[in-house]
């Protein structure tokens, strides 16, 4: 296998003279060396020329960044001063991006099983709308609009009855679905017509998201279809078509950009009358490619006429999609960017499952030794956020790269940390 596509890396990654990979105009080994690894790098050009795109192609006002991709104080910042809202699925992800000082009124609350008081939080600090999933959740919006809460603004949730082409798990758009009210059942329509008639309720919209990571552009226009359908018959202002956006994680994959998705949105909602106002909510197309993790590999098992492994400082912790959904991934040696990856290895963490790994069967420039560095790219969505503490492993740092700039945006957790909730 040849050297890494560059296309797989952010963009702001340059090779130098001496072969080594710097992003965001600083050398990962300078930022292994300060940080430590694992260390999550994120290229902040490159992340906000992903915001800028979606707002051009969109139009301001009309995205939505799904905080669950990625987020921390610095990212909520970055997306709000790109003029995009922020979708958050939790008080905790609410909080979050409060605390970070985005206000409430730049917040879109979504969530299948949204609590009593994650509902009033929201409501009380002035979420610019919740995105309603079930009858349960009025019920709970009815409850605090009697307890004194003032009149919320919502959409509802549609399960259009649309498969998707990706994994089951991140599949969220067909009948048998834990999200939203069904299309095909007639519980949108109860929903809506429940909606319209409550005092708690400013009905402004309709929403649908049929998945996550779905390549097949005539997904989108599928799903559209309905939701267009549905829409035209309802006399409201707003439709909100979800994220979803793929993007390649290895040489073979190729996504649809961020414009190309606009034109198949656009093209399945031209027949809306004027003023209709479209939005979407990416989450990984804003984040994934502009960010990657570095390890350090710690030991080199070769097992004759079976495979070698590569073993990192991370792991599962850092990054559970490749054990959740099968997910590949390409790695690179940031010292020698355009050497061939002739060899091939298994690439595993510190964890004590078998089931630890990173990638596969990766090809892997020659002779990888102990104390060499890897880069896995595209990681900066679903990455960190869902990293855990599995066998006490401590989350890694984040950093931020521009300019030949860094800074440290999420601090790497301690072993106090560790211990912190113990009492
Ligand atoms: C309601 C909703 N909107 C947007 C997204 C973002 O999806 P993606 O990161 O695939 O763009 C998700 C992710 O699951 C979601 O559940």
């Amino acid at each position: 296998m040849s050297a890494i596509p560059l296309r797989l890396l952010p963009d702001n990654s340059t090779i130098g003279t001496d072969d080594s990979l710097s992003i965001g105009g600083v050398r990962v080994a300078e930022l292994a060396a300060q940080y430590g690894t694992p260390l999550f790098v994120y290229d902040e050009e490159h992340l906000r020329a992903r915001c800028r795109a979606a707002v051009n192609a969109f139009g301001a006002g009309n995205v939505v960044y799904a905080t669950k991709a990625f987020i921390c104080g610095a990212m909520a910042r970055l997306a709000h001063e790109e003029g995009l809202l922020l979708d958050v699925a939790t008080g905790g992800e609410l909080h979050t991006v409060l605390h970070a000082g985005v206000p409430a009124s730049s917040c879109v609350l979504h969530g299948n099983n949204k609590s009593l008081d994650e509902l009033r939080m929201a409501i009380a600090a002035g979420i610019d709308h919740i995105v309603v999933d079930s009858f349960d959740e009025i019920d709970r919006i009815e409850k605090l609009h009697a307890d004194g809460l003032p009149l919320v603004r919502v959409q509802l949730r549609i399960t259009p009855g649309v498969h998707v082409h990706t994994h089951e798990f991140v599949s969220t758009g067909q009948d048998d679905s834990k999200f939203g009210f069904n299309l095909n059942n007639g519980d949108a329509h109860k929903a809506i017509a429940r909606a319209q008639s409550s005092a708690a309720l400013d009905l402004i919209g309709i929403h649908c998201h049929i998945g996550s990571n779905v390549f097949a552009v005539e997904n989108f226009a599928e799903a559209s279809k309905v939701m267009v359908d549905l829409f035209s018959t309802l006399n409201l202002p707003g439709l909100t078509l979800g994220g979803g956006l793929g993007v390649a994680y290895t040489e073979n994959e190729e996504a649809p950009t961020i414009e190309q998705w606009a034109e198949v949105l656009q093209r399945a909602t031209q027949s809306l009358p004027a003023g209709s106002k479209v939005s979407v909510e990416p989450g990984r197309s804003i984040v994934a490619s502009a960010g990657v993790t570095v390890y350090t590999v710690g030991t080199v098992k070769p097992i004759d006429g079976i495979r070698t492994y590569i073993s990192v400082d991370g792991g599962m912790s850092d990054n559970p999609r490749p054990v959740l959904y099968g997910s590949g991934y390409e790695v690179c040696d940031p010292a020698r960017m355009s050497a061939d990856r002739t060899d091939s290895a298994r690439i595993v963490g510190k964890h004590c499952e078998s089931g630890d790994i990173l990638v596969d069967s990766a090809a892997v420039a020659p002779n990888v030794s102990v104390g060499d560095l890897l880069v896995m790219p595209v990681t900066g969505a679903y990455g960190y956020s869902m990293a855990s503490n599995y066998n006490k492993v401590m989350r890694p740092a984040v950093v931020f790269v521009s300019d030949g700039e860094s800074r440290l945006v999420v601090r790497r957790e301690t072993y106090d940390d560790l211990v912190r909730l113990d009492l």
